[in-house]
């Protein structure tokens, strides 16, 4: 009898082990990663680059064969226009750099299958088939260490154009079930991404075009666990069907702070990823820098991109939005890089963040105020308030504060016409009595 029990108790035992770890490798999110996405919680923003053939006519990054506006052989003819004769990649990370940008993420390759490095598991590449003729990948990557700005490459999960992946346009399969291609494809797919880790060992792995199969057909855990052997602490975005680290919103801006903790918000400066230059849409830096603010207000990262011409020159248009977005966060710094998520608007009327300890809340003030500022409900005394870049003192008044009542009063800061910044104006509170406490 004691027997079985105990044989009972230690296959018990083993089934819970198993189905624990079971639980933990189909479902990542358990592994928090904390320490291994540090550096990206306080990295704030990320300059993302579409570079690719598609420049050359000017026409949406691979879509636009795949939704058949413009035939195959047409979009390919596109790879003879591709020079990259005026590219300096250290001018690019240094640009990149100026913008404040903590890390980039440059499109290895595309859905279009055109490799910007010399792939040894297929010639459609930047090296074998454009004049550009050379990795375009390498020197960028050592620019961007130099710059000590963190290393990202995009890469897409399908490939359109890979003779063996089942799609190629909307309306054309290549074949329906067939194991032995899809293997076939599988192998290619592991192998150039164990080249890229291999080659230019990056710190994040942003992956695209994970719909189109499922985690089980991409090998995702294994395409996880390649990655991680590789290099323990790199990062892996969202898209790849449940196996990544962080949220990957795109284009649109989160309304309230979402779910996951980590988030990255990648948005176009003007309507296209790559090079269009008829696409003079372009948001403003106001703009830019207003949508930056809401993004860490709710504690995520702004992945922003830019579209290199085929010859490697940055459009003058990006160049100035870079530039620009570069001064103000050089004057902000504090109140951006390493802060978290703000206080909810019901206590200020703005976007806000918080110092790492949570003893400094920073207001940011848009527009230009007819009166004092309002802020709600904080229970902490005020040390000091300051403008953020100058430094400069500014006086406050507390209205409502009822001797017999547990509700704080009403912080009325002055923020006169002189210390307005040309975009946001960014206010300091240093608190006292430790870290921020909002009345409910
Ligand atoms: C989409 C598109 C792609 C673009 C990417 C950037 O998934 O397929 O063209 O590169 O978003 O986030």
């Amino acid at each position: 009898m004691k027997k079985i029990t105990i044989s009972l108790i230690t296959v018990l035992f083993f089934f819970q082990l198993t189905y624990l770890e079971n639980i933990h490798a189909q479902n990542p999110e358990t592994d928090t990663g904390s320490s291994r996405l540090e550096w990206f919680g306080e990295a704030k923003l990320g300059i993302f680059i579409h570079w690719g053939i598609y420049g050359v006519n000017g026409i949406d990054e691979s879509w636009s064969f795949f939704n058949a506006l413009i035939s195959y052989e047409d979009y390919m003819k596109q790879l003879d226009g591709f020079t990259a004769k005026n590219y300096k990649p250290e001018e690019w990370a240094k640009l990149i750099k100026e913008s404040g940008a903590r890390y980039s993420v440059i499109t290895s390759k595309h859905h279009d299958g055109v490799a910007l490095w010399d792939s040894r598991f297929s010639d459609l590449n930047v090296v074998k088939k454009t004049p550009a003729g050379r990795d375009l990948l390498e020197p960028f990557v050592e620019s961007l260490r130099k710059e000590k700005i963190k290393v990202g490459l995009y890469y897409s999960l399908l490939d359109w154009s890979f003779p063996d992946y089942p799609n190629f346009t909307r309306a054309e399969k290549r074949y329906e079930n067939d194991s032995l291609r899809w293997e076939k494809f599988v192998r290619f797919n592991l192998g150039q991404i164990e080249e890229l880790m291999d080659n230019y060992k990056p710190d994040l792995i942003w992956f695209d075009g994970d719909w189109e199969q499922s985690a089980k057909k991409w090998h995702a855990k294994q395409i996880r666990e390649l990655l991680l052997q590789k290099n323990p602490n790199v990062i892996i975005n969202s898209r790849l069907q449940g196996y990544g680290d962080y949220a990957t919103p795109e284009q649109g801006l989160p309304i309230y702070e979402p779910e996951k903790k980590y988030w990255e918000l990648c948005m176009t400066m003007n309507d296209s990823w790559g090079y269009q230059g008829n696409d003079k849409n372009y948001k403003t830096p106001y703009q830019i820098i207003r949508i930056f603010a809401d993004v860490i207000s709710l504690g995520g990262n702004l992945l922003l991109d830019i579209g290199p011409k085929p010859d490697g020159t940055i459009p003058e248009e990006q160049t100035h939005i870079l530039k620009e977005l570069g001064k103000w966060t050089k004057k902000h710094e504090q109140a951006i890089f390493g802060t978290k998520a703000g206080i909810p608007r019901e206590y200020f009327d703005g976007p806000s963040t918080l110092s790492a300890d949570g003893k400094t809340l920073y207001l940011f003030v848009t527009g230009k105020p007819n009166g004092p500022i309002m802020l709600k409900g904080l229970k902490n005394k005020i040390n000091s308030i300051y403008v953020v870049g100058s430094g400069i003192k500014l006086a406050h008044d507390i209205k409502m504060k009822a001797w017999w009542s547990k509700t704080p009063g009403l912080v009325f800061i002055d923020v006169p016409d002189d210390v307005l910044d040309g975009y946001i104006t960014v206010i300091a509170l240093s608190l006292a009595d430790g870290e921020i406490d909002l009345f409910k």
